[in-house]
C-alpha cells in the first residue's frame, strides 16, 4: 500500500544513497513499505546513474515536482543555495513537507523557511544537515531540550577531519588527501566550503540556533579552515602531546570573563580573518541582548586537542559532537559524518518521522515542534 508520494530533488551522492535505501526495504521500518519515489528531479537526463528507476520518474523540471499535487514530501538534496532555497520555499507554499540535507540554506535562511513552514502547517526536517548520519538534531531539540546547554564542541566536517587524520598519520600532502576525499564523495561540490571551515560554520550556526534559541547570524560565526595547517605544525603538536582538529564551538562564556569573546581572545584583536568573518568587538549574544548579557561565542578553527580528550580519537570521515548540558552533564554523539549511505540514513529517518506523524494524524497537536530552530528556545544563555 502506497500512502506517501515522495519527490526527490537531486540525484548526486546523497540523492543516490537515498534512492538505494528506499529501494532496499527488507528488514527495515515497516512504514518504508508505504513510501513511493514518485518523481526525481535532476539537471540532466543523459547522465548514467548508479540506481535503476522506473521510466518517466526522472525529470529536469524541478519546479513541477514541488508544485505537483500528488507529492506530499519533498526531499531536497541538491546542495548549494539556489535553486535549492527557492524550491524549498515553493514546496512549502504548496503545502509540502520538506526534508533537506542543506546546511548552507538552513544556516542562512532558516528563519524565513521555518516561518513559512509554520504558516503553511508543514514540517521542515534537517537531520542530515549536521553530522551526516548521526542523529543529533532531533536529540538536541527534544531529549536535550530541558537542559541548559553550556557548550557544543564538535568535529562536524568529515572532509577536513579525513584530511587532517591522514596528514598526521602518513605525512601525506594536503592536496593528495583532498583529492581522495572528493573521490570518496565526502567533499562538497566546491571543496572550499569544507577546507575553509564554512561548511562547519553553517553546521555550528544551526546547532547553536537549536541550543540557544535561533539567534545566531552566520556573519557572526568566526570561521578559519585548515589551509594553513602545515606538517611543521603537526610535528610540533604531536611532540607536545596534541592532535590538530578543526573544531566547531558554541560556548556560553563563564561568568567573570571580560567583554571579549573567546574567539577574540584566541585569535587576537585585529585578525584580518576575524574582520572578514564580520565579527565585531561584541559577541552575538551581546548584540542580541543589549548591555550586560551573558556571552555566547560561536566559532570554527583548527585547535590543539590534548591526545587524552575524547575528540582527539575521532579519525577519518567520522564526526563527533560533544554537548555539555545541565543537569545532564557531558554527552557525545559520534558516527559517520559524510558519505552516501550515512547521510541517506538521516534523510530517510526524517521522511519516516514525517510519514509517522501524518499517519497517526497528530500534525495539529504537534504544531509546537514545527519550528525546529525555535523549538527549544533557551531564554537565558
Ligand atoms: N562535505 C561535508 C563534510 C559533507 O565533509 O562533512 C557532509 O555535510
Amino acid at each position: 500500500v502506497v500512502a506517501f508520494k515522495v519527490g526527490l530533488l537531486g540525484l548526486g551522492t546523497v540523492g543516490t544513497g537515498t534512492v538505494q535505501l528506499l529501494q532496499d526495504r527488507a528488514g527495515r521500518h515497516s512504514l518504508m513499505q508505504e513510501l513511493e519515489i514518485y518523481r526525481v528531479g535532476v539537471r540532466s537526463l543523459d547522465k548514467s546513474r548508479a540506481v535503476n528507476l522506473p521510466d518517466g520518474i526522472l525529470t529536469t523540471d524541478l519546479q513541477a515536482i514541488v508544485t505537483d499535487p500528488e507529492v506530499e514530501i519533498v526531499i531536497e538534496v541538491l546542495g548549494g543555495l539556489e535553486p535549492a532555497r527557492s524550491l524549498i520555499m515553493e514546496a512549502i507554499a504548496h503545502g509540502k513537507h520538506v526534508v533537506t540535507a542543506n546546511k548552507a540554506v538552513i544556516a542562512r535562511y532558516g528563519n524565513e523557511i521555518f516561518d513559512a513552514a509554520n504558516a503553511a502547517g508543514v514540517y521542515v526536517m534537517l537531520e542530515a544537515a549536521v553530522g551526516g548520519g548521526i542523529p543529533v538534531i532531533q536529540p538536541l531539540k527534544q531529549s536535550l531540550g530541558v537542559n541548559r546547554i553550556h557548550a557544543i564542541t564538535g568535529i562536524v566536517n568529515g572532509t577536513t577531519n579525513y584530511i587532517l587524520t591522514r596528514m598526521q598519520a602518513e605525512g601525506s600532502s594536503f592536496d593528495d588527501v583532498l583529492a581522495d576525499a572528493q573521490k570518496l564523495g565526502y567533499a562538497e561540490a566546491d571543496p572550499t566550503a569544507d577546507v575553509d571551515g564554512l561548511d562547519a560554520g553553517d553546521k555550528i550556526a544551526i546547532l547553536a540556533s537549536l541550543a540557544y534559541g535561533g539567534r545566531i547570524k552566520l556573519p557572526d560565526v568566526y570561521c578559519e579552515g585548515i589551509r594553513q595547517v602545515s606538517q611543521t605544525d603537526i610535528t610540533y603538536a604531536q611532540k607536545l602531546g596534541f592532535t590538530i582538529k578543526l573544531l566547531a564551538i558554541a560556548q556560553r562564556e563563564r561568568a567573570g570573563l571580560s567583554g571579549r569573546s573567546v574567539a577574540q581572545q584566541a585569535n587576537g584583536l585585529n585578525s584580518p580573518q576575524r574582520e572578514r568573518a564580520g565579527l565585531s568587538g561584541r559577541s552575538v549574544a551581546q548584540q542580541a541582548n543589549g548591555l550586560n548579557p551573558p556571552l555566547l561565542s560561536v566559532r570554527v578553527h583548527p585547535t590543539l586537542v590534548p591526545e587524552s580528550h575524547p575528540l582527539a580519537s575521532i579519525h577519518g570521515v567520522y564526526n563527533a559532537i560533544l554537548v555539555e548540558a545541565e543537569p545532564l552533564g557531558q554527552v557525545m554523539f559520534f558516527g559517520p559524518g559524510a558519505g552516501a549511505g550515512a547521510t541517506a540514513s538521516a534523510v530517510v529517518s526524517d521522511i519516516l518521522n514525517v510519514a509517522a506523524v501524518l499517519k497517526t494524524g497528530h500534525l495539529e497537536t504537534e504544531s509546537a515542534s514545527l519550528h525546529p530552530l525555535l523549538a527549544c528556545t533557551h531564554q537565558d544563555y
